[in-house]
């Protein structure tokens, strides 16, 4: 069993990052800005925004952190997104999910500006991710496919299955998998709530992709021996002998799964790190469209 390590790999991709900011800058070119936006004070959300902040400071970038009370309301928050839209200094910029149930977050995610869609989340970068056109990839999705392409993960006519169909993993990986690309060419099963026979799909897969957000869920039972196992689930567990007083678990039941899998990504470390560097590297590719014109 190969652990994939998605911290390391994301330090990797980091530091390639840092050396080419640094290179634009030499060259006199503008130093790529990222703005992250925050409604209220979701624990985990914080944690994560954050994370993206300082992993601008490692590369070099410059970043904003917008921080919203939980009462805006939803046309206020559209205001910031056109200011943001609007605003040149900034190359790209993300409203972390989820949002306060009284805003809708389709309308947040379209009234992004596409050019500054770094989450690639807007249904233009989505559509030319289906057409196999440049765009931004998903971060997470992104993430995933730089672990296989860094890990030499053979994917060409592998049966893939993704547990999981939400808008910002499940769906779209299962889009990237099939595409004709590398990594790609997969034949793609996506499963979720309403698929019948969930565990002997799972048991055919060659890799599996797991994007449910269950704790634990799939155990060895599920898996075929010599898969590749990609855990993107991340729950908090209270623990009171941690001093956050949490632990974090995936949605594969880790121990019993690595002793089938061929790789298996661990959580925290695997698929998470991955999605910070997807995002720095979509904010350089924003930053880079600009400066072509
Ligand atoms: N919430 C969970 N994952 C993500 C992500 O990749 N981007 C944003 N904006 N919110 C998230």
């Amino acid at each position: 069993m190969i652990l994939i390590d998605g911290k390391k790999t994301s330090l990797e991709v980091q530091d390639e990052i840092a050396e080419e900011v640094k290179y634009l800058q030499g060259k006199g070119k503008k130093t790529p800005h990222l703005a992250a936006v925050l409604v209220g004070s979701n624990g985990a959300s914080i944690t994560y925004v954050n994370a993206k902040v300082k992993a601008c400071e490692r590369v070099g970038f410059e970043s904003s952190l917008v921080r919203l009370p939980d009462t805006i309301s939803e046309e206020e928050l559209l205001n910031k997104i056109s200011k943001l839209n609007n605003d040149p200094e900034i190359d790209g910029f993300i409203v972390q999910l989820p949002l306060p149930d009284h805003i809708n977050p389709k309308k947040v995610t379209q009234a992004i500006s596409p050019n500054k869609d770094v989450d690639g989340f807007h249904p233009e970068n989505i559509g030319k991710v289906a057409l196999n056109l440049p765009s931004f990839l998903p971060a997470t999705p992104y993430g995933i496919l730089q672990l296989f392409e860094r890990y030499n993960i053979e994917t060409a006519g592998k049966h893939c299955v993704v547990v999981g169909r939400s808008n910002i993993v499940g769906a779209p990986i299962s889009i990237m998998m099939g595409r004709n690309a590398y990594p790609g060419n997969s034949t793609v099963t996506l499963t979720h709530s309403r698929t019948n026979n969930l565990k002997e799909l799972c048991q055919q897969a060659d890799i599996l992709i797991v994007a449910l957000g269950k704790q634990e869920f799939i155990t060895a039972d599920y898996v075929k021996e010599d898969a590749v196992v990609i855990d993107v689930g991340i729950t908090r567990i209270n623990d009171k002998t941690k001093k956050k007083g949490y632990r974090l678990v995936g949605d594969v039941k880790f121990d019993e799964v690595a002793e089938k899998a061929s790789f298996i990504t661990p959580v925290p470390g695997g698929v998470g790190p991955m999605t910070i560097a997807s995002l720095l590297k979509n904010t350089l590719l924003a930053s880079k469209n600009k400066i072509k014109g």
